[in-house]
This record gives C-alpha cells, structure tokens and sequence, in this order.
C-alpha cells in the first residue's frame, strides 16, 4: 500500500474526527478510487487504528482511537513553521532524548520533534531513570535552538513547565501543580518529568541545540506502575473525570497527538518569554512547595530547610534552620519533600526529585 496514500486518508480522517465520510467522498477528496480507499481503510486498522465503518454512510476515525501520528498532531498545531517532516514517531525506542541529540548534532532544525510510544531507556534528572512503557504516556523531544550562552537558557525547564502546563489546561481543562523544578503534579501525584539537556561548544560556553524532553503519565500502564513509584505516580486519566465536569463543552476521551500538539505549540509561544522571564509568575503560582519544609540534598550532602520564594531567574530560595537564605539552582539539587507526607515521599524514582 503506498504510504502517502495512507496517510492521505489518515489525515482526512482527522480533520473529521467525530464524524463521517463516505468512500466516494474520500476518493474525490484525494483524487483516488474507492477501491484504494477501502484499501488505506485496511491497512491503517491492520496498524492498529480504530476506524468505524457505518453501513451506507461511510469511515470515521473512533475518538477512543489514538495512535501517535504526524498527521494526526499536525491537524491540530499551530506552529506551522514545525512542517510535517520535522515530526518523528517511533513505536519504540531507547530515550527521545538520546534520538533528539543524535537529530541535533546531524544539523536537526529549531522545532524538530521525537517521539515515541514506548522508551524502554527513558531518562530522567540526575541519571535517574523514567518509567514509560507502550501506549500509556507521552514521551516527546524537543530540539530547540535558542542561541546565546547556556547560562541565559538556564531557566528553559522552568519554562517548559508552565508550558505544559497551559497545554494541559486549554486541551484538557486540567491545573497541574509544580514542585521545583521540573515535575508537575495533578492531585498530589507526579504525572509529568522534564528533562532538559545541551549540545553546546565548551569553547564558546554558547548553545548549539537545547534537547527538551517531557514525559506524560496519560492513563495508567497496563500492568501498574512498578511497586517502588506506584505511590507517587498518577495519571492525567485520575483528573479527567473532575475536569470534564468542569468543561461541559469538551468531553472528548484525552488524545495524546492533540496534546503532542499543543505542547509543541505552547513551548514555541513561551520561549519569547525567555528574554522577559514573565512567564515565571505563573511558575511562582503553580509552585505548591512554597512554605513548605524540605530536606535538599546535594551530592551526599543534605540540610532541611523551609522553600520560601522562586527568584527572579527561577532558583529556589530556602531558609535553613539558622536563619541562613541559600538560593538553589536546578543543576544538581534534588529536592525531598517534607517525611510527613505520604504521598509525595515515597519511592519516587521516576526520574525527577523527591
Ligand atoms: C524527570 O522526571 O526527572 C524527568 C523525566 C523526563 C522524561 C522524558 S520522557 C521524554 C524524554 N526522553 C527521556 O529519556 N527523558 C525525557
């Protein structure tokens, strides 16, 4: 079956997701026979996706379906400078973020995206690792570059949080929470990593490529979650429910290439901000640990302290115990949650903090 045939009618059927077109209206759209049709039809359900067939009326792609496709993401991005051949999706891979460098340092453009239905090597902070098995989740890579030195783009983990963030809360009318730096919580669980890595010139100190990996718990694995996370891992499925009663409007099942879509769109709108830093603001109010007793730990260092405030390049300032104001800067400080707390402190090895 040829393949722009395929994804001819896969991207058809997207556009008109919810509904239905006949064969014939197929075939006019995109210049082929019915036959052809029938066999595209054939050949994307033997890929695994859920098309319906309604005697007489004709295809329509079922909203339960959703295989991670360029068509399929691309029908609903905005960024059109990201074209179509800069999206690439693996059924499985080792880590998006190994296979986004390998891309970067083969010339890969601003905006390249990977992603994968499946890491069997998934990366998370200070070598950690982060569980992403088939299907379930989001694993998506971003190369990005910004230019100027690496200090400047310190801040960019910061910032693509509150970017998915707003993904999540314009597709899915869900509000996640932050715990510095880089995980976002939903219902007082660890739904969502972010791992931000460089290419740089150690001789310029300036950036050749950012790698911005984020990873999505969407619905829970079907095996669970391994023992070690299962306490602190959630799903964005445990808030659908809350969330759809909240948006009357929008009661469609979660779709991970409309999401794909518009965490790519929302990252390309933020990074303008990188300048400003106002989208720190937003990070400040999202971030659930202020006030509250933590325990940092560096290296095999560690002391307790209160987190009092974000600065005003997105450190973290903390008091200790003698009064003393440390500002923390992401690099490699992991960060424990107050003992007392059950849910947040238990076993997270998803990759980010404790
Ligand atoms: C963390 O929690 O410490 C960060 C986790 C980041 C996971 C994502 S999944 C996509 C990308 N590929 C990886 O190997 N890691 C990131």
């Amino acid at each position: 079956m040829d393949k722009t045939t395929r994804e001819n009618v896969l991207s058809l059927l997207e556009q008109h997701r919810g509904g239905l077109l006949s064969g014939s209206e197929i075939g006019e759209a995109l210049g082929i026979s019915r036959a052809a049709v029938w066999k595209a039809i054939h050949s994307l359900r033997e890929d695994g996706h859920q098309i319906d067939a309604v005697t007489n009326r004709g295809y329509g792609l079922s909203e339960e379906s959703d295989l991670l496709t360029v068509a399929g993401i691309f029908v609903h991005l905005r960024h059109r400078e990201v074209e179509a051949q800069m999206i690439h999706i693996r059924k499985q891979t080792g880590s998006t973020n190994q296979d986004a460098k390998a891309l970067a340092l083969e010339g890969a453009a601003h905006g390249t995206v990977l992603l994968a239905d499946e890491q069997t090597a998934g990366r998370g902070r200070l070598g950690r690792s982060f569980h992403s098995p088939k299907g379930t989740g989001l694993y998506l890579s971003m190369v990005l570059r910004p230019g100027g030195t690496l200090a400047a783009a310190v801040p960019i983990t910061q910032a693509a949080a509150v970017a998915v963030c707003r993904a999540l809360s314009v597709t899915e009318g869900l509000e996640l929470s932050i715990k510095w730096v880089n995980d976002l919580f939903l219902n007082g669980k660890k739904v969502c990593g972010i791992l931000t890595e460089a290419v740089s010139d150690f001789e310029t100190g300036h950036i050749e490529a950012l790698i911005l990996g984020i990873g999505i718990n969407v619905a829970p694995p079907t095996a669970g979650f391994p023992p070690e996370i299962r306490k602190v891992a959630g799903t964005l499925a445990d808030g659908e429910l809350d969330a759809n009663e909240d948006m009357a409007t929008d009661s469609a099942p979660l779709s991970r290439n409309r999401l794909a879509a518009a965490i790519i769109d929302e990252l390309l709108d933020i990074l303008p901000e990188l300048e400003t830093l106002t989208f720190l603001e937003e990070y400040r109010q999202r971030c659930f640990i202020l006030g509250q007793r933590v325990t940092v730990q560096r290296g095999n260092d560690s002391f307790e302290a209160i987190a009092v405030s974000i600065d005003a390049t997105g450190g973290l300032v903390v008091e200790t115990d003698d009064g003393r104001q440390v500002t923390l800067n992401s690099g490699e400080v992991s960060l424990i949650l107050d003992r007392n707390d059950l849910i947040l402190n238990t076993g997270d090895n998803l990759g980010g903090d404790r």
